[in-house]
């Protein structure tokens, strides 16, 4: 099971929750395998390119649809290189700040981003990733440039946030709620409509409910395999997926993180792809509108 970004950031433990938790349900070891690079294009075309005899899958999340938009020069197609495996979950993201920065509250941090503007840096895991795409909205909601410094992942990113050596990162609350709890980073805010009910967030504003209207960025992740995958192949992996996010430890452990295990007709091949591909459009105007590409 290739995984796009460095060990230990947000994709990188909904992978390793999900293997562990496909191990019954397919009677064999999934081995997860860190490709990381290019905000996840790398490791996507990695497993574009290989066999497709059904031992070969990919964790990969909203890159999947944006990548499209953002690499010109992209070796793969989406979603046409690739076999929809369904759904697996939506994480929302948070604002999150070095412990020591300056402002205390969402109000403070645009009073401060405005005064500091490009000298202001936000980390994030290369173009193309959740992290970038977040910061992206962000700066475009506040009408603002920031200095952005790109990571393999996220769990670098945040090792330099919690250091100082980055002021902000827009981060999957994957990996920033135990930061928070720790009390290791500062949380400006919520990236989702809805605000989140998990004790470290709960007291936490939404960015629409502080100003920036209709903000809205959930990162979700997806099981994929290579085009030509045999189709008795691809149902065995979905059933095996669909049992594995019926894993009441994997479920709990993913909503204590404020994540959304999918249960909906996304969880589906066809309803996977068809979701795929209205988020490449949603996504496409984005970054056309930002005139951000990777190449
Ligand atoms: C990671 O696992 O590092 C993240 O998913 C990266 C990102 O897209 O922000």
């Amino acid at each position: 099971m290739v995984v796009p970004f460095a060990p230990g950031g947000p994709s990188d433990k909904i992978a390793r929750d999900l293997a562990d938790a496909l191990r019954k349900p397919l009677g064999q070891t999934v081995v997860v395998e860190n490709a990381a690079g290019a905000g996840g294009t790398i490791g996507a075309a990695k497993v574009a390119r290989s066999a497709p005899d059904g031992y070969t899958l990919l964790v990969h999340h909203i890159g999947m649809a944006t990548a499209p938009a953002l690499y010109r020069k992209l070796p793969f197609k989406v979603p046409e290189d690739f076999e929809m495996l369904g759904l697996i979950n939506e994480a929302p993201s948070v604002v999150i700040g070095n412990g020591s920065l300056p402002p205390k509250n969402f109000a403070e941090l645009r009073q401060w981003i405005a005064a500091n503007g490009s000298k202001v840096n936000l980390a994030n895991a290369g173009l193309g990733s959740a992290s970038h795409l977040c910061g992206l909205m962000f700066q475009s909601a506040l009408k603002t440039n920031l200095t952005t410094v790109p990571y393999k992942g996220t769990a670098p990113a945040m090792t330099d946030l919690i250091g100082g050596q980055v002021n902000l990162m827009c981060e999957q609350a994957t990996n920033a709620v135990p930061q928070i709890e720790g009390g290791k980073v500062k949380v400006f805010g919520v990236t989702s409509l809805r605000r989140l009910t998990i004790p470290a967030l709960k007291d936490t504003p939404t960015l629409a409910e502080s100003g920036l209207k209709d903000f809205d960025v959930q990162v979700w992740h997806g099981l994929y395999a290579p085009k030509g995958t045999p189709a008795p192949v691809l149902a065995r992996l979905n059933a095996a997926l669909r049992a594995a996010l019926k894993d009441a430890e994997l479920v709990k452990r993913q909503e204590a993180l404020g994540l959304t295990v999918i249960s909906d007709e996304r969880l589906d091949p066809a309803g996977h792809r068809k979701f795929v591909e209205a988020e490449k459009q949603r996504w496409a105007k984005v970054i056309k509108d930002a005139g951000e590409y990777a190449d």
